[in-house]
């Protein structure tokens, strides 16, 4: 057992805010997260160690690097409305980035065995996700009449697009190479998504502590192409379900289960109110880039993540 120091809690709250106070020990972030050197502001918080004083204090707005965040609303159609939609879209891509920095490094936490961090961490992501579902409320207050306003304006550009969102799903394991291809046109981001296609995913991650700790995991799980869709196997739910018939025994592999199902039942939150929202606004018109639209959309409610995890509830 990784963790025995760490006491049980009571409910799933519980053991999300339990590890709230976990220390993390320092650890290198992952490449992906760096700063390339090229980006890398030249004073201020970027460009000191973590433990170094900065040379002379930067204003709230410098360390926020806020010109930059605040001049990059570019309003195309005139239209009252779209400050609303370019704001919302902004907002979210800055929270698939800290998303992505989490997710990134709970994956390293938990191929270290390093359980407590990763913990902390999914939970930070959990919420990160539930304040996106959250986030619809805003654009709900967009009508149809208001955004047909602005839909001329925004030519084939697409949520679709988002390729933050697409590296989250890959990292949490829907892997589908075709997505890769869009960004074609944009060689870091394509690189960058291509890297995430081949790397294990969160879930990938979890099924290799689970035969680390002695489950019997056949060796196709472990040693794979993960570029592809990984396919279920009932040795992987029969793991589960022995974590899960004694919890005590692995109160570890439970709480990581746990956490991983929080995390996908706020993914599914955010689909499914995006989908509502987008049906509300568009109704059944086709998407600005190029799918049927909602129908594209509620097909994508289909998809499962851990699909063991959630097999599992049946088995119990
Ligand atoms: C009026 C608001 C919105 C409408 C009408 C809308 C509509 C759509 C449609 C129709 C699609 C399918 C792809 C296409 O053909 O374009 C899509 C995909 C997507 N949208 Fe939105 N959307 C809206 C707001 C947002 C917001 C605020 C976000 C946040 C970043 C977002 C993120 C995405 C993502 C990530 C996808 C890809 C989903 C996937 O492939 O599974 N959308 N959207």
């Amino acid at each position: 057992m990784l963790l025995q120091s760490v006491a049980h809690a009571g409910s799933t709250e519980g053991l999300r805010t339990r590890y709230f106070k976990l220390k993390v020990s320092p650890m290198e972030p992952p490449a992906s997260d760096r700063v390339p050197a090229a980006d890398a502001p030249a004073g201020g918080a970027g460009a000191t160690s973590p433990s170094a004083p900065a040379a002379a204090s930067p204003t709230y707005g410098e360390y926020l690097g806020l010109d930059a965040v605040l001049s990059a609303q570019h309003p195309r159609s005139g239209d009252h409305n779209e400050m609303l939609f370019i704001i919302q879209h902004q907002t979210s891509e800055l929270w698939m980035k800290l998303a992505l920095h989490e997710l990134r490094a709970a994956r390293d936490r938990i191929r270290a065995d390093q359980l407590a961090p990763a913990f902390k961490m999914l939970a930070r992501v959990s919420r990160i996700m539930e304040q996106l579902v959250h986030a619809w409320d805003v654009l709900t207050t967009l009508t149809p009449s208001e955004y047909t306003q602005l839909r001329p304006h925004l030519g084939t550009s697409s949520g679709f697009q988002s390729h933050q969102y697409r590296e989250i799903e890959f990292l949490l394991g829907n892997k589908n190479p075709a997505m890769v291809s869009v960004h074609a046109q944009r060689e870091p981001v394509r690189a960058q998504l291509e890297r995430a296609l081949r790397e294990p995913s969160l879930y990938d991650e979890a099924i290799a502590l689970l035969a680390r700790q002695g489950y019997p995991i056949p060796p196709e799980q472990l040693d794979r192409d993960f570029a592809e869709p990984r396919r279920p196997s009932d040795a992987v739910e029969a793991a589960w379900l022995a974590v899960y018939r004694d919890p005590d025994r692995q109160w570890d592999l439970y709480q990581l289960a746990e956490e991983l199902v929080d995390l996908e039942d706020a993914f599914r939150q955010w689909r499914f109110r995006h989908v509502t929202t987008v049906e509300r606004i568009i109704g059944f018109k086709t998407g600005t880039g190029g799918t049927a639209g909602v129908s594209y959309l509620r097909k994508m409610l289909d998809v499962v993540l851990f699909p063991e995890l959630w097999k599992v509830r049946t088995d119990l």
